[in-house]
């Protein structure tokens, strides 16, 4: 058996022949965030289909209801039955947002704009991430806003409302800093300008666009007007092209290969796995293009061929930031040297993904070394199976699988139940490609 699994473990043996097959990948976890957030403020009932039951998404759907937001779940469709921009009420209690940066940075926006009191909440791992990206402009508007040390880390508490617009330069590209204070803008007196560094994934913009709201987007920098009421919308929530890159990955260094995932969404500021799998020489197309709901979706085929190396550049990294660490992987097993810059984001993700990602991947023999903004990894390498760990990252953990593959021997992941943060079913979906080699 190619994969065991005891509690919180993975164990897993070397592909022993191509993946082959299809399989689709579950919804989009920025979109699920997005459609449930934006939804609890339109005037009557957002439908959401193929939400993403992760982890993640689920503490949002927790939130809102905790905003006084009626939600129905089901497996097929999430109901939530918006209240309109001014109809949240004061949570009794602290919002849990359990490790789920989206949702904390998110809300933060959306309850700056309200005139009454709240908390964000999250685990240990999400309170050690900077929350002063969002605070700091949320303050400038006008919300108070109070944390651990001045603001930067969370619990956060919030008073919110009487928004002035700003225009704000973001220091670094960030679609969730981006979308709070776009949400903010939306209760501000005045039009609300953001300008980022490279243009980030443009998930809120598209839906909030498509509820109503009035934004205005030239090259790196998005305009938004204050807004009196949005409408609800059926949205589809299209497969994550973050998940689908772990298999693409898997199916790139797993000689013999050939696997297709339909339905994944291909926003543009989500693409960079795939042109620099293509830069590698990987043999990957998209079939069916089409635009669901206002974002561009695709069918992805990989078929396996040999690799190179690539250079990863700074204005590449916000369209792969959550996709480095498995590049990683894939680049342990390109001809040269791969080098990866302008990614310090990566130290203030899930876990420090630069450490974590050279000290697992070197545990199975790679030859990898971390920069202080990026990685260099030397290829390729035979890995040999070890005893790793997630550290608590799905990413992490979720890379490491796909290392396996490639591993001679057995390798054992420590802390797998992270997986569960952004790609439930992982385990069964690699398990089909896997097997589809049989047929
Ligand atoms: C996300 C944006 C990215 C990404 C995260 C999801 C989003 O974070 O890493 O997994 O849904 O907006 P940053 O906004 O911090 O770059």
């Amino acid at each position: 058996m190619t994969i065991a699994q005891a509690p919180n473990t993975l164990t897993m043996h070397s592909a022993q022949g191509g993946l082959r097959g299809l399989v689709e990948v579950p919804g989009d976890k920025s979109v699920s965030h997005r459609a449930a957030i934006f939804g609890a403020i339109a005037e009557g009932s957002t439908s959401i289909r193929n939400f993403l039951p992760a982890n993640d998404c689920l503490a949002t759907l927790e939130a809102i209801r905790a905003l006084g937001v009626q939600v129905e779940y089901s497996p097929e469709t999430v109901l939530v039955h918006g209240v309109g921009l001014r109809g949240l009420r004061e949570p009794s209690g602290p919002l849990d947002c359990g490790g789920s940066g989206t949702t904390m940075r998110l809300l933060a926006g959306l309850l700056a704009g309200q005139p009454f009191y709240s908390i964000l909440a999250g685990n240990n791992q999400l309170s050690r991430r900077p929350m002063d990206r969002v605070t700091m402009p949320l303050r400038r508007m006008g919300a108070t806003i109070l944390g651990r040390e001045q603001g930067r880390y969370a619990p956060l508490s919030l008073m919110g409302g009487d928004l002035e617009s700003i225009r704000y330069e973001m220091p670094v590209a960030s679609a969730q800093v981006k979308s709070a204070i776009l949400l903010a803008g939306l209760f501000a007196q005045g039009v609300t300008t953001i300008v980022e560094p490279v243009p980030s994934r443009d998930h809120t913009e598209r839906i909030l666009a498509a509820m109503g709201a009035v934004l205005r987007t030239e090259g790196n920098q998005v305009e938004i007007q204050p807004s009196e009421a949005l409408h609800p919308l059926d949205i589809r929530v299209p497969g994550d092209l973050s998940s689908a890159a772990f298999l693409l990955a898997a199916a790139a260094v797993v000689p013999g290969s050939e696997i297709t995932i339909p339905g994944v969404g291909v926003n543009p500021g989500r693409t960079g796995i795939l042109h620099a799998l293509r830069r590698m020489g990987a043999d990957l197309r998209l079939h069916n293009e089409r635009l669901d709901n206002g974002e561009p979706v695709a069918d992805l085929t990989l078929t396996y061929t040999p690799l190179k190396s690539v250079n990863i550049l700074p204005e590449d990294v916000p369209s792969m930031i959550d996709e480095l660490p498995v590049l990683s992987v894939v680049a342990t097993q390109a001809e040269g040297i791969t080098e990866i810059r302008g990614a310090a984001e990566l130290r203030v993700k899930e876990t420090d993904r630069i450490a974590t990602t050279v000290s697992e991947l070197r545990r199975m023999g790679a030859s990898i070394e971390a920069l202080h903004d990026g990685l260099i990894v030397q290829g390729p390498t035979q890995l040999h199976g070890a005893r790793v760990s997630s550290q608590g990252d799905h990413r992490l953990a979720i890379s490491l699988a796909i290392a396996a593959l490639v591993a001679e021997g057995a390798t054992t992941i420590e802390n797998t139940a992270c997986i569960d943060d952004s790609f439930p079913g992982f385990e069964a979906a690699l398990t089909t490609l896997l097997r589809g080699r049989h047929r």
